[in-house]
């Protein structure tokens, strides 16, 4: 489970971020956001830094910007552990994965709804990890559109065992089942995390949800 901070409170970020850590919480999912490539603008640099002095998570930075590769070293030294950048932005995604990886943190390609596997086709054995947009980017709190799971389906039988296949957008508990039966294994979510009274709680169930699902399509071959 990555916990997507976008729905938190950002009065009160640093203690719903230790209230999601003590419950288990291994890794956060950071939606850094424009308002070029994305129409809506979220929070960046300072935020993340202020951050980073709270928690020991691993942070996710999901980079929905025009510019990756002109940002990515700021947000490293923001404290990121992990960059994923959108293939829609950039006409050469080798050199952006190859400047992101040179920063020293590991790297992830995100394709949204509308773009097909085959665009990620030149850097997909070498990216760790593929982000697949299960909402257009831009909002938390929008619903999953079930089409994706053709290409979760897809990447899970083309990716290699040290490779994640992460899913962002409408993840909750009717949602997470299909999305971890198709072979995703690391799942973004914000409104069904922080969106609840108790969101160590909502984590957990959300997590077992997936193990559930995945077990089972695994004993149904
Ligand atoms: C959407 C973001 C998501 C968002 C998910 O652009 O990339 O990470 O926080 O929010 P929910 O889980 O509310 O759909
Ligand atoms: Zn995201």
């Amino acid at each position: 489970m990555a916990p997507s901070v976008l729905a938190a409170d950002f009065g009160r970020l640093a203690e719903q971020v230790a209230a999601v850590e003590a419950g288990g919480a291994e890794m956060l999912h950071l939606d850094v956001m424009d308002g070029h490539f994305v129409p809506n603008i979220s929070f960046g640099v300072p935020v993340i830094k202020s951050l980073r002095k709270y928690t020991k998570c691993f942070l996710d930075a999901h980079l929905m910007i025009a510019e990756p590769k002109r940002y990515a070293e700021a947000f490293v030294n923001a404290g990121c552990d992990h960059i994923t950048f959108h293939i829609e932005v950039t006409d050469e995604p080798q050199a952006v994965m190859e400047h992101i990886r040179g920063l020293g943190v590991s790297v992830g390609v995100s394709i949204n709804p509308g773009t097909a596997v085959s665009a990620i086709e030149g850097i997909l054995g070498d990216v760790d990890l593929v982000l697949v947009m299960s909402v257009w980017p831009g909002f938390g709190g929008q619903s999953f559109i079930p089409d994706v799971l053709d290409k979760v389906k897809e990447l899970h039988a083309r990716l290699g065992s040290h490779q994640r296949l992460q899913i962002d957008g409408g993840i909750d508990d009717k949602t997470i089942g299909p999305a971890a039966a198709a072979g995703a294994d690391t799942f973004v979510a914000g409104t069904a995390i922080f969106g609840t009274p108790d969101p160590p709680q909502a984590m957990r169930q959300l997590h077992q949800l997936a193990v559930q699902a995945a077990k089972r399509s695994i004993s149904n071959g």
